[in-house]
Order: structure tokens, then sequence, then C-alpha cells
């Protein structure tokens, strides 16, 4: 069994896509052993917890700098003694020594196709914005190995998404979710899981 350790800082549905493929067995051979949130009023925690699953946060707001949260935020981690840490809508810089501990251990969803729309400030609403504004007719999800940098790590999976007239970014937002980011995220945790793919 793959320990997955899931890092959220939101709505948290892509922790309920990669709940749900446990349950239904789209993801084989692994389980959650605890969710964390930088944010103790993301609606993940909620989703994580009526499921029965360790869940915590980890806020910046608790530690004097971001020395001592990045700190904490690799111990508690670790405390879950996870094989495979996923960050599914966790809008916070993963501290280089977290990459360092686990390194090839570490997968991000990304709401645009890497190298479109990644990188510093691209987050959340703010991509779909992006690409509205840039007038692409499609777009899509990545997950990608977390590096050192921003969005930078080596790609696993990517699924386009087509870009509809009168799209507003929330509009889009939801699309890319259900067509790419839900089915993506859980299907990298299963190929992890069951061997099916180079780490490193
Ligand atoms: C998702 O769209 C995810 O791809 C994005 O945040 C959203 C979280 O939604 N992540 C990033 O932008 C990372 N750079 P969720 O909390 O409902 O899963």
């Amino acid at each position: 069994m793959l320990k997955v350790a899931v890092l959220v800082s939101g709505g948290g549905t892509n922790l309920q896509a990669i709940m749900d493929a446990i349950d239904n067995k789209t993801i084989r051979n692994a389980e959650i052993a605890g969710v964390i949130s930088n944010n103790a009023g993301a609606y993940a925690l909620e989703r994580a917890r009526a499921k029965g699953i360790e869940a915590r946060c980890v806020s910046p707001k608790q530690y004097d700098n971001r020395e001592l949260f990045n700190k904490a935020l690799l111990e508690e981690t670790q405390k879950l003694n996870p094989d495979l840490i996923v960050l599914a809508g966790f809008l916070v810089a993963i501290p280089p020594a977290m990459v360092e501990a686990f390194p090839y251990r570490i997968i991000n969803i990304h709401p645009s196709l890497i190298p479109s729309f990644c990188g510093k400030g691209f987050y959340g609403l703010k991509v779909h914005e992006a690409a509205l504004a840039r007038g692409v007719k499609v777009t899509g999800a990545t997950v990608h190995f977390v590096d050192e940098g921003t969005d930078t790590g080596k790609i696993i999976l990517q699924k386009p998404v087509m870009v509809e007239e009168g799209d507003t970014p929330e509009i889009l937002q939801r699309r890319v979710m259900e067509q790419a980011e839900w089915i993506i995220l859980p299907k990298a945790i299963d190929m992890i899981a069951n061997g099916e793919l180079k780490l490193g």
C-alpha cells in the first residue's frame, strides 16, 4: 500500500477526486495517510474528516517567520510517514528541504498545459484569467513532479481541454477540473502506486 499525504489549501475537489478514486478502485494499492492544509478554513479539511482521515492545519500565521513554518510543515508531513506527497491545490511554495527529503516523491496538479500559464503568480483562478486574456483555444491540466522551481519539475501527465465561446474564468476552471484534473491526478497516483511510472 502506497501511503499518500495530501496537501491542500482550499475547496479540496481534487482531494475529493482522490478519495473517490480510492473508494471505486480507480486508484489501486494506495491509501491517504493524512491531509495537511495551510489554511484552517479550508473546506478540504472537512472533506477529509468526513471520511475519517486525519486532517490538520499548519499555517504560516502560527509561526514567527517562514523558516519556522517551513520546518513545521516538513515535520508534520514526515509524521505521516508518506511514500508520496500530493499537492492537490496547495498554494504554498514547497520548501527546498522538503524537495530534498522527498526526491521524486512529490507531485503537483497545475490547471494549465505547462509550460503555458505556470510559474510564480499563476495559481487557481489566475491561471484561467491569463488563459482567457491570451485568447488560447485549448488549455488543460498537468501533473508533474515537484523540484526546487515553481512548476518546473518533470511532467507526468497532461490532458487538453477546449476553451469555449463565452467562458468566464470560473466556468473554464470548472471544465478544466471536470475534464482533466479530477482524471489525471488520480491516474498519476495509481500509476505510481502500481510501479507504472519511473520515479526519477
Ligand atoms: C485546482 O484547480 C488546482 O489545479 C489549482 O488550485 C485548484 C485547487 O482546487 N492549483 C494550482 O493552481 C497550483 N499552482 P481544489 O482545492 O478544489 O482541488
